[in-house]
């Protein structure tokens, strides 16, 4: 059966694998729009790359939404040092012609969630999106069947503060909302993407695919791994966002724990953080779906394979 998805999305470069993931697979995945938000980069730059995603996997029947341009409550934190100043520095094309939805990011979630059954929401960035429709619209909570988020972190610790995860960390309070919702979660933390690095020889198999969106992954990855293996001493840089998308086509590459999860919004110490009650102690009711484990081969060699379907 094929699975009706949302993408919420902030591109960078991991975003865009991860969009490309989901264009490739239109046997499993049926992507019924992307709506941008304000996080690795500011609203022009993330709406206009996903624009440019579109275009790139010839995908320009999906919509691209516009969405919000801060978070919250707070100023909005952006990671151009990670990124580059577009947000996905690496590819090499011209500016898209494709135009944006006339509907509001957050108008095109609540319709779509009201009309159509079963919706998975996939989100890759900040949740304030999200948080916005569920302010408008709480019965969207409902009726969501699942949402799936790459933010947090547990074990692996933080990384833009020693604690939290940039996701989570620019927009706490909607995190708060989404995590309060009664929604069903998923959430793909540092845990998990850390073990998702794309080492050179991993961004070479994309390279030898011989393809446009081959070679743009390629050269984003090239671009993005630097800040990595120079600020962390990784041998790569972590594929975050793919995972979420991974996820739905082969869950089986996945393993977790069924745990509460509670957001850090007070303490400017900690703001952003994901309480993780991995033990139980709280006994405070689950929530989420906390994965930890990964089959790192398996994702790569998937990746490989459905961008290979992209010409
Ligand atoms: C997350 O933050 C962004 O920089 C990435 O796109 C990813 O969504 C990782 O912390
Ligand atoms: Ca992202």
């Amino acid at each position: 059966m094929r699975q009706k998805i949302i993408i919420d999305t902030d591109p960078g470069q991991d975003d865009a694998v991860a969009i490309l993931l989901a264009l490739a697979s239109p046997d499993d995945l049926d992507v019924l729009g992307i709506t941008s938000v304000a996080g690795n980069v500011p609203i022009s730059s993330t709406t206009r790359n996903c624009l440019m995603l579109v275009e790139l996997a010839r995908r320009t029947e999906i919509p691209v939404f516009r969405g919000s341009a801060g978070p919250l409550a707070r100023d909005l934190v952006t990671a151009e040092h990670v990124h580059g100043p577009t947000g996905i520095d690496g590819i090499d094309r011209p500016a898209p012609t494709t135009q944006v939805a006339e509907a509001s990011a957050v108008d095109f979630i609540i319709e779509t969630l009201m009309t159509i059954d079963e919706v998975v929401v996939c989100t890759l960035g900040p949740l304030t999106n999200i948080a916005h429709a569920l302010t408008e619209e709480p019965r969207i909570a409902a009726r969501i069947k699942q949402l799936i988020l790459m933010g947090g972190g547990h074990f692996e610790g933080g990384n833009t503060t020693p604690v939290a995860e940039f996701n989570i960390y620019v927009d706490p309070q909607a995190a708060a909302q989404v995590f309060a919702s009664g929604i069903p979660l998923v959430m793909m933390p540092l845990d998990v993407t850390h073990r998702a690095i794309a080492t050179p020889s991993r961004i070479d198999a994309f390279r030898h695919l011989g393809t446009p969106p081959g070679d743009a992954v390629a050269g984003m990855l090239d671009f993005y791994h630097r800040h990595d293996i120079e600020r962390y001493g990784m041998p790569g840089g972590p594929l975050h966002d793919p995972t979420v998308i991974a996820y739905l086509l082969d869950p089986g590459l996945f393993t977790g724990r069924y745990v509460n999860v509670e957001i850090e919004t007070q303490s400017a110490l900690t703001m952003g953080t994901t309480v993780v009650d991995w033990w139980g102690v709280t006994k405070r009711p689950a929530n989420c779906l906390v994965m930890r484990g990964l089959d790192a081969d398996g994702f790569y060699h998937l990746l490989v394979e459905r961008i290979g379907r992209l010409r």
